[in-house]
């Protein structure tokens, strides 16, 4: 009989740089600490569906640490509760969580760790309550999960999303323009906040505080009066109108998640050169924000919430996200991280201190 306990690692939702250096610090922690196999799901719940995993050998995870994605894949359509499968073109939901159940105790894990956003860690509760002994840690660009300061990537993020408005205010200086750099992070404006602050970013626009695009127009407007001729805005993709709605790039039905941000910064690109007259162009930060090699910070973090993950596995503690509270990894309740999103409050210390500096928030 093989008594050398089993755990299995999976990445599900958009990836994210950090990911790799998770699942290298869970791998190399339950080998080489605690003389552990450990399984690699591929593609996230897709592959617990379809049955596919391979062996994670330290050799395997060896090197990974500076590699943005994952080494596993991963699905942001998955969920076993409601799979889609399409039927003579029609797309029906159906529930394979048996199947999946199945698949996952035919590989007698002691444990499942999940990396995820609140889609696949709210998966993952599920999947507890229904007998499978797992753990999560957290994962998103977006930094929007309850239960934890902060998740890996987002540093990543802002990282790319601050080089990005450090290129454009060059280009905007010397034509004298304004320039509009949009973001991701759906409904939080965590990335926007803290990129267009170390940015020094001169309009930040975020979901959490609806703006007035004449608020916004007449700063523009004001900054050339006082001899600045060029403005720097920022706006997340999930930033709307006071009154008014976000901009939804796509709907993809199959993903539990379907409505997808994004071109809110082409309508107030126009809308800016409209009200001021000032010559106005558009970026799109898009993916370059979940691609790159993760920082130090992501890294760091990614390894000890890793660590803490396999500490849990070994304590025989199930049923909990790994998180982040102030200096500390703590254990969370799966039930709190699945429980929605983590926005911006509109008086956070960081939106207080940008306003004392002069940024707008369009309100
Ligand atoms: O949740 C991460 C994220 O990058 C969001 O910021 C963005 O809204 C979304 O995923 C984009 O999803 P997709 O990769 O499916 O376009």
């Amino acid at each position: 009989m093989n008594t050398r306990r089993r755990i299995a690692i999976l990445t599900g939702g958009g990836d994210c740089p950090g990911i790799n250096a998770v699942i290298r610090a869970v791998a190399k922690k339950a080998i080489l600490e605690y003389g552990m196999e450990v399984i690699g799901i591929e593609d996230g719940y897709e592959g617990v569906i379809q049955n596919r995993h391979r062996v994670l050998r330290n050799e395997d995870v060896s090197g990974i640490i500076t590699l943005g994605g994952t080494i596993l894949g991963t699905s942001n359509k998955a969920n076993p509760y409601r799979y889609a499968v399409r039927r003579n073109g029609r797309l029906e939901f159906e529930d394979v969580s048996s199947a999946a159940i199945a698949n996952l105790k035919k590989l007698e894990i002691d444990c499942l760790v999940c990396i995820g956003g609140d889609g696949t860690l709210g998966i993952a509760h599920r999947l507890f309550g229904d007998g499978i002994p797992i753990n999560g840690v957290p994962k998103t660009i977006d930094n929007d999960l309850k239960g934890t300061d902060i998740t890996f990537g987002f540093d990543s993020a802002v990282r790319v999303a601050t080089e990005g408005i450090d290129s454009v205010h060059t280009t905007a200086e010397s034509h004298h323009r304004a320039m509009v750099v949009e973001v991701m992070g759906r409904n939080a404006g965590w990335i926007a906040l803290h990129a267009g602050v170390a940015g020094g970013g001169d309009i930040i626009l975020i979901p959490e505080i609806p703006y007035d695009i004449g608020i916004v127009a007449e700063k523009v407007k004001e900054r050339g009066r006082r001899g600045k001729r060029f403005t720097i805005i920022v706006v997340a993709e999930g930033a709307k109108p006071r009154g008014g709605n976000t901009v939804v790039q796509r709907v993809i039905e199959e993903s539990p998640e379907p409505i997808r941000f994004g071109g809110i910064g082409f309508v107030l690109g126009a809308q800016i050169e409209k009200l001021t007259g000032i010559e106005t162009r558009t970026v799109v930060m898009g993916h370059l924000q979940r691609g790159g090699v993760p920082t130090p910070f992501d890294r760091i973090l990614a390894t000890k919430l890793g660590a803490k993950a396999v500490d849990m596995i070994e304590g025989k503690e199930f049923g909990y996200m790994v998180g982040i509270r102030g200096n500390s990894v703590v254990k969370v309740p799966l039930d709190e991280a699945a429980k929605g999103q983590r926005t911006v409050p509109p008086d956070d210390p960081l939106v207080q201190a940008a306003r004392s500096v002069g940024t707008s928030f369009g309100d």
